[in-house]
């Protein structure tokens, strides 16, 4: 942590040039669909996480790589007050991108990636030094995975905090061989949760839609060494369990009108909860109370990132987040030295 009560949060992953097509349903297999508006935006998981961060106040940094056709995008993160100087761009590649339907229906997504500059080699691999700069690194999984992994053991050799939010999910094998020591917090939704207690346990049941059962039955594996588990629920809030068996439940956020558009609510969350967690002093252990109060914050911004369209322009800054929740909000913590 800086002397700011801040801490400096790096975030390694995927940026992504984001197509949306409005649809009034998820296109079906052999089906020519009309959409109904379409816009190009800014995304990717790791971008999106790292302006999410610096939207809730963080000092966030974003390494990875775009296209020559992705210039647009750094100046976006820039205009955030993303740190962009690990960002790499490749002149043989293309930007990664996202072709998203978005359901007028239901209100749902769908997402399909052509991976582009994100899995480019060009650039220069981060550096223990340079690593050691930072207090925080968030991973998610839209690299390399050789990549996720290096750089995940040489931050937590560098004594940063680790957190992974391994979305899109790994797959079984890759799962059971994640060198799960080296990291700090996990974050995943409960259909990841599901997957990864098939790779980790298999043959371990839960009761289908048993958010603690499921949470417990993770912690009876390898992950349970890990500092915190959050798993996000969507319209159900969040349930997160701590090292010493602690578990710790918030409810939603709340939404205001109708929702709009579901792409990078998790993404919001994640930079949220990442940012508050790096305001907190390192060598205390986190008390479930403080937990529960970060994690509320945290759905209260990923509730209000459903409101409006796109997966960056539509996540809230801290002061929004903290307008909203009024008498909620939690005064007198260490994120209230943070920008809001
Ligand atoms: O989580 C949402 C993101 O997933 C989109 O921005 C898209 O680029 C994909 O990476």
């Amino acid at each position: 942590m800086t002397a700011s009560g801040r801490g400096k949060l790096l975030v390694r992953g995927s940026i992504n040039i984001d197509e949306f097509f409005v649809v009034p349903h998820i296109v079906r297999s052999g089906e020519t669909l009309s959409s109904t508006d379409f816009s190009r935006r800014a995304g990717g998981k790791g971008a999106n996480q790292a302006v999410s961060a610096a939207k809730a106040g963080a000092d966030a940094h974003f390494a990875g790589s775009i296209g020559e056709d992705g210039t647009w995008l750094r100046q976006t993160l820039e205009g955030y007050g993303v740190g962009v100087t690990l960002l790499h761009t490749d002149a043989q590649l293309s930007t990664g991108r996202a072709i998203i339907q978005l359901s007028t229906s239901t209100a749902d997504n769908s997402i399909v990636l052509n991976k582009g500059a994100n899995f480019s080699l060009a650039a220069p691999p981060l550096s223990p030094p340079q690593l050691s700069k930072y207090t925080h690194l968030l991973l998610q999984n839209e690299i390399p995975l050789d990549e996720t992994k290096r750089v995940l053991r040489d931050a937590h050799a560098a004594g940063l905090t680790t957190l992974l939010n391994p979305s899109p999910m790994l797959t079984r094998e890759e799962l059971a061989a994640f060198e799960w020591s080296q990291l700090d917090w996990l974050v995943i939704n409960e259909g990841e949760g599901e997957d990864l207690l098939l790779a980790l346990a298999d043959g371990v049941e839960t009761g289908k839609g048993d958010a603690k059962a499921l949470l417990g039955a993770l912690r009876a594996t390898v992950l349970r060494a890990l500092t915190g588990v959050i798993m996000t629920r969507g319209a159900e809030g969040v349930v997160a369990s701590l090292r010493g068996g602690e578990v710790v439940e918030v409810g939603p956020g709340k939404v205001v009108g109708e929702v709009k558009d579901t792409t990078g609510a998790g993404d919001c969350f994640t930079g949220f909860f990442a940012t508050l967690l790096s305001t907190l002093p390192r060598d205390e252990a986190l008390s479930p109370a403080t937990l529960a109060s970060v994690l509320s914050i945290a759905c209260q911004a990923a509730a209000m990132c459903v409101e409006k369209h796109g997966a960056m322009e539509s996540v809230p800054t801290l002061k929004d987040v903290k307008e909203r929740m009024g008498a909620q909000w939690d005064e007198g913590r260490p994120w209230e030295s943070l920008r809001a």
